[in-house]
Formats: C-alpha cells, sequence, structure tokens
C-alpha cells in the first residue's frame, strides 16, 4: 500500500492510473472501523485500484465540538486499509489542505437547513468542501459513502449533480454492532454504562419501523413513541427525531412508504450519536 501526502503528488498519480484504470474512492476521517472497511471492500469489488483518505477535516468542527479530541490512531489505520485490500492512503496535512489565504468553499443551501445542519450549522460546508477537494486530488470515478450518515450523504449527490461532477455516488449499508449500535469512531467515546444505554438509538428506529409495519403513519405518534423509548434510558438527551422525505429532507406529517428517512441524534452523556433507516 501506498502512502501519499502531497496533493501534487496525488493527483499526478491519478492521473496517469486514470488513462487504463478505475479508481474507488473512500474519504475517512480515520479510527477505521467495520463500516469504513465495508466500504473499502466493496470499492475493491468495483474497481481497479482503491485510493482511501484519511483527514480529520477541521472545517466540519464548530468550535467546543470535538475536533481536537477525535480518536487518531495512525499505524492501527494503516494496518486495516491495508488488509482491506487499500491501495493508496492519502493522508493529506490540515496545512496541505487549507494553506493560508484558503477561501472558497462549497455549500449546498436547502438540503443543509434541517436535521444535523440545524444542529451544526457550520459542518455540510465543511464536508463539501473536504469532499470536493478530495475529489479533485483522488479523481475517482466511483465514491462510497455510508448510509449512517444519511444526509451527508444526500447533500453529497447533490453537489454533485449540480456541480456535474464526473463521479458515481455509491451508498453503503450501515454496519451494526453485535448490539445493533451502529458504528461510529465516536462510540470510543462512551463508557460503558453510556455504551449500555447507545443501544437505545436502533430500538427507538426498530419501534417506528414496528409501528409503520402495524399501519400507523402519523408521524406525530411515531415520534413520541420513539422519545419514550430513548428517554427510558439513562444518559439519553435527544437532539432531534425526525421523519423527512428522503429526496428534498421536508418533514413528514404521514409516511410515505418507499420515501422516508427517520433520523435522529442523540446526546448519550457527552457524546453525540446519530443513526437512521430509511422506509
Ligand atoms: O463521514 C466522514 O467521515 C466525513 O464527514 C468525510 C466524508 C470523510 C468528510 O470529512
Amino acid at each position: 500500500m501506498k502512502i501519499i501526502k502531497d496533493i501534487k503528488e496525488m493527483q499526478n498519480l491519478s492521473k496517469n492510473l486514470k488513462k487504463d484504470k478505475s479508481i474507488g474512492f473512500v474519504a475517512t476521517m480515520g479510527f477505521l472501523h467495520e463500516g469504513h472497511l465495508s466500504l473499502a471492500h466493496q470499492a475493491k469489488e468495483q474497481n481497479d485500484v482503491v485510493v482511501m483518505s484519511i483527514f480529520v477535516n477541521p472545517l466540519q468542527f464548530a468550535e467546543g465540538e470535538d475536533f481536537n479530541t477525535y480518536p487518531r490512531d495512525r499505524k492501527r489505520d494503516e494496518k486495516l486499509a491495508e488488509e482491506a485490500g487499500v491501495d493508496i492512503l492519502f493522508f493529506p496535512s490540515p496545512e496541505e489542505m487549507y494553506p493560508e489565504n484558503f477561501q472558497t468553499h462549497i455549500n449546498v443551501e436547502k438540503l443543509t437547513q434541517v436535521l444535523e445542519g440545524a444542529s451544526r450549522p457550520l459542518f455540510f460546508k465543511g464536508v463539501t468542501t473536504v469532499v470536493c477537494k478530495l475529489f479533485n486530488a483522488v479523481k475517482p470515478i466511483r465514491a462510497y459513502f455510508g448510509e449512517k450518515d444519511a444526509q451527508q450523504l444526500i447533500v453529497i449527490k447533490k453537489m454533485v449533480e449540480d456541480l456535474n461532477m464526473d463521479v458515481e455516488i455509491v451508498p453503503m449499508p450501515i454496519i451494526r454492532e453485535y448490539d445493533e449500535l451502529a458504528m461510529s469512531s465516536r462510540n470510543k467515546y462512551l463508557n460503558p454504562e453510556e455504551r449500555k444505554s447507545a443501544v437505545s438509538l436502533y430500538k427507538a428506529l426498530k419501534k417506528a419501523k414496528q409501528m409503520i409495519d402495524d399501519k400507523i403513519f402519523d408521524t406525530k405518534i411515531i415520534i413520541q413513541n420513539m422519545e419514550k423509548i430513548i428517554s427510558s434510558y439513562p444518559f439519553t438527551h435527544i437532539d432531534y427525531i425526525s421523519i423527512n422525505h428522503i429526496s428534498n429532507l421536508k418533514s413528514l406529517k404521514y409516511i410515505e412508504i418507499g420515501k422516508t428517512l427517520i433520523s435522529l441524534a442523540v446526546f448519550v452523556g457527552k457524546t453525540r450519536l446519530i443513526d437512521n433507516i430509511w422506509i
């Protein structure tokens, strides 16, 4: 596995590779888990070359968020990436990505006003800006993003569509722990007691699914039931539970089968976790 830190070097290599090979790309912030590795495996199956980036992107963290404490373990990541079949690990520095006088940002305007965007106003501008820069460095034909960050996936797809970026966005299913907690690098922050309460997110989502199977389509009633489940676990504090249309993210009064995203963000202790299901 080749490790590259320099954007120009990455661009030159990709330019050459692209002449006769397909490049699949997995963007990460490191501290890799099975979720990231499933993206790498899929990329390996569908492309000649797999590039993974590891970059904890300062632009997508607000003041007081966990940029400084975000888990980092470079040696472990290198080993896991290599085992997952990654051919090139792109590891740029913040100075390389955002030199002094950097002043261009990408902003998907409407889809970023709700859900994660409402709670974290700078987040998506940081994500779309870095993903665009990473695409320009890596030049992939396909890029793989997990459905756990459902809104991120929708926003990135919109950026690609609006800006005519020549890359296929491949969505990948959520990978869960043994007790169905969605995998996330931030799960590491949970102490053993909080870890037990973290299962409440998916329990609430499963309750919603069961209610819909029982033909209850009123989203207000579904959300009330989800709130009840989460609040019954200690250390939990709901940021939002929301039921939205999958393509425009408008809030829904009634479930529309095939077109509904149920998503939530919950603090468990100080750790903010997200999860979702697509109905
Ligand atoms: O999902 C993530 O890990 C990040 O938001 C991403 C897409 C790598 C951009 O920094």
